[in-house]
């Protein structure tokens, strides 16, 4: 990946948690942010500062009276776009939001103008505790988002809510809570949606369940990260996207034809349309009669995915999507290859679940092996996981 676009300090409590904040760590830099963990002095009981230093290749600090000479309560503030304390413990949600600086981290805090997300973890008790609600309520009070904890499995036999959130979650949190990051700002991406028809007479047509809802959110997501969107929509009734170029066509003839004419272009091209496999022989110009009706002699349609991928320019990125009723996380495998693609969101459309939804669940493959199970969640979620993942194919800091 390129240089990291986004500094972030990460401030360790001294909760139990702070473990699972190691693979927060890393989630951070895998979205491009240039880590600098600050721990409290009595959070080295759970994780050293060695684990520190070595997950984020960064020397670590836990008080003002080490790196004298840089300031480095000062340098951290002004240089760090965000930060993110996680776990933070009552003690010091408390400090905080007091304004105290009895430590490194509590000294950035108070010195920064980033914002500042904070991730609790505690005890039930501690964390419904009155002081402990009147020090969260003036935190957010001030602009500072601080995240709910979830409910679950504590330390100890107890459980309730105070349990640190995974990591998938804070990331999600987080991320919203930044804002649309303009990774795409510049980049041409090309999304087909819909299901695309083919005509059997001027009454009846061959088509598909596909109602255009993840190509739409797909487009939204792009255009909200800075990116050129041409949307090429097959049969869809949803309001337009704002600032996509849309380009409506029916059958899979007239989806080759704007893919074709667009392709070179783009950036990154998502398939996300349903295309018809096949089409009749022949359509009829008028009605056939319902006592004609008996077969339909059909001829396949050509791979549009797979023929454009034999024209792609080096650098630019192919994702498809994979509706499968069986193996279909074997099928997509497959399918990355025969189509000659990068990435494929593939999911269980079994009984028509998914179609028309606005909710998903699937798995997004890519062909260096790597997958992600996508559980259940809205296609505006999924458009911006997938979209991340061409964000960082395409080599940009996914921020
Ligand atoms: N696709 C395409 N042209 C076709 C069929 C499919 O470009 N004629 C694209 C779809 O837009 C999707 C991907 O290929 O991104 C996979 O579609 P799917 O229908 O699952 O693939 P098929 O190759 O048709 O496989 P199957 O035998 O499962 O129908």
């Amino acid at each position: 990946m390129s240089e990291p676009k986004k500094e972030l300090v990460l401030g360790v409590g001294a909760g139990i948690a702070a473990y699972k904040a190691c693979d927060l760590l890393r989630r951070l830099q895998d979205f491009g942010f240039g880590v600098t963990v600050v721990p409290t002095p009595s959070s080295l009981n759970f994780v050293g500062k060695t684990t520190w230093e070595a997950l984020s290749g960064r020397q670590v600090n836990t008080q003002v009276w080490e790196d004298v000479p840089n300031v480095a309560h000062i340098a951290l503030a002004d240089r760090s776009d965000y930060l993110l304390v996680a776990p933070a413990t009552a003690d010091l949600i408390a400090r905080i939001a007091h304004g105290r600086a009895d430590d490194l981290l509590t000294n950035v805090v108070l010195a920064t103008q980033a914002p500042i997300f904070i991730v609790p973890a505690m005890h039930p008790q501690m964390w419904l505790n009155a002081a402990t609600i009147a020090n969260v309520e003036l935190l957010r009070a001030r602009g500072i988002t601080v995240m709910e904890p979830h409910v679950g499995r504590l330390t100890g036999s107890d459980s309730g809510i105070g349990r640190f959130p995974d990591t998938e979650s804070i990331i999600i949190a987080f991320k919203a809570s930044i804002g649309p990051s303009q990774d795409l700002l510049g980049k041409r991406i090309l999304i087909t949606a819909g299901g695309t028809r083919e005509e059997i007479d001027p009454v009846r047509y061959i088509g598909n369940r596909s109602s255009g809802k993840q190509g739409y959110a797909l487009a939204a997501a792009a255009i909200s990260r800075g990116a050129r969107v041409q949307l090429i929509a097959a049969n869809t009734h949803l309001p337009d996207v704002a600032g996509a170029e849309i380009i409506k066509v029916g059958s899979t003839a007239q989806m080759h034809t704007a893919l074709e004419a667009a392709f070179a272009e783009c950036d990154a091209l998502i398939m996300c349309a349903a295309v018809a496999d096949a089409r009749p022989l022949q359509s009829s110009a008028h009605k056939i009669k319902s006592k004609s009706f008996e077969k339909i002699e059909l001829t396949p349609n050509e791979d549009l995915l797979a023929s454009v991928a034999h024209q792609r320019r080096s650098g630019q990125i192919l994702v498809g999507f994979a509706a499968e009723t069986e193996d279909g996380f074997a099928n997509a495998q497959r399918k990355i290859e025969t189509k000659g693609i990068d990435l494929i969101y593939v999911n269980d459309v079994s009984g028509g679940a998914i179609f028309n939804s606005e909710l998903t669940h699937g798995w997004i493959i890519d062909k260096d092996g790597y997958s992600k199970e996508i559980a259940e969640t809205t296609k505006d979620t999924l458009a911006n996981e997938l979209l991340d993942m061409v964000s960082h194919r395409l080599g940009l800091p996914n921020v």
